[in-house]
């Protein structure tokens, strides 16, 4: 394992291991017997102690304070430590991790939220940053549990989740903002309302109930403006049609689009006998 033996089972330091994903992490390591050791803003050792006190140290703290703490943690590692954050963009902590530390630097994202019992199955994006010795560690831990790996660069990363975190809970924010301006009583729309409906509900309670986590990670993202302009031509588009109050013209809409996907790329399939 490149000097890094599975059986040394060194502490692994989390700054905001009191929070949700920080908390997550820190059971699933020392599930697998590495010894957590978690800070938050009014617990825990102070990012150098930290840094002394554990060959590696994870960042999982909102994504606005996430370059500020890693200023405070990363001179304080060694080159042969591993610095490392959980953070749901990426370019931005990799490039301050790069800067403010000489260990190496891992950028992970788990595409997942902290309510998950396992890591069976769960989709986690790698962006290796620096260094050799860590990764087959990281790796084999992910692994060994059961998680599907993606390895991408930060940009990459980031321009993806502009579509599958960005507009997505963009989306869902606008049709929460809907329902509520349209003024229908709650109670109403809940007994008028279809299966599908109680899915997306459920989806907006969600991101309206997290503020703090959603709208970072919306408004942060630099790669959304492009993806916004898309959605703006593609929903005036419909619009145009909807508008005309042709259900003939939308249907071959919707057969011309799914026809004429991009080869190879994301396409979603359409029924024209049905
Ligand atoms: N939640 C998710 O679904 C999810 C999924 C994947 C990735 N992530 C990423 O994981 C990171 C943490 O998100 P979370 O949902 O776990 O947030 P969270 O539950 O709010 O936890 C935030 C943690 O950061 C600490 N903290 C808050 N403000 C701080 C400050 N100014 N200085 C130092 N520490 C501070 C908190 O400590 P105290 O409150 O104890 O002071 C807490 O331990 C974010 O970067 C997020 O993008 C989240």
């Amino acid at each position: 394992m490149n000097g890094l033996e599975s059986k040394d089972r060194f502490p692994v330091g989390i700054i905001g291991g009191t929070g949700g994903m920080g908390q997550w992490f820190a059971r699933f390591l020392e599930g697998e017997g590495y010894p957590a050791i978690v800070s938050g803003r009014k617990a825990g050792p102070a990012p150098a102690e930290m840094a002394r006190l554990c060959p590696a140290v994870v960042v999982s703290v909102p994504i606005q304070v996430t370059g500020q703490i890693i200023r405070e943690v990363g001179p304080f590692l060694k080159p042969e430590s591993l610095l490392m954050d959980l953070t749901s963009l990426k370019a931005e902590p990799v490039r301050a991790m790069l800067e403010f530390s000489s260990s190496e630097v891992i950028g992970l994202h788990p595409l997942f939220g902290p309510g998950e019992d396992s890591l069976a199955g769960k989709n986690v994006a790698l962006c290796p940053a620096r260094g050799e010795k860590w990764l087959p560690w990281l790796r084999g831990l992910l692994e060994s549990n059961g998680a599907r790996l993606v390895e991408t660069t930060p940009e990459r990363h980031d321009e993806i989740m502009a579509l599958v975190q960005g507009i997505n809970h963009l989306d869902t924010l606008a049709l929460g903002m809907v329902l509520m301006g349209s003024g229908l009583d709650r109670q109403v729309l809940e007994r008028f309302s279809t299966p599908i409906l109680q899915t997306k509900l459920g989806i907006i309670q969600k991101v309206f109930s997290n503020p703090d986590l959603y709208a970072p990670i919306i408004a942060l993202n630099p790669h959304l403006r492009q993806i916004m302009g898309l959605f703006e031509r593609k929903f005036a588009e419909l619009r145009r049609i909807v508008e005309k109050g042709d259900p003939e013209e939308l249907r071959q809409r919707i057969l011309q689009e799914a026809a004429g996907a991009t080869p190879g790329g994301f396409h979603f399939t359409a029924a024209p006998g049905r």
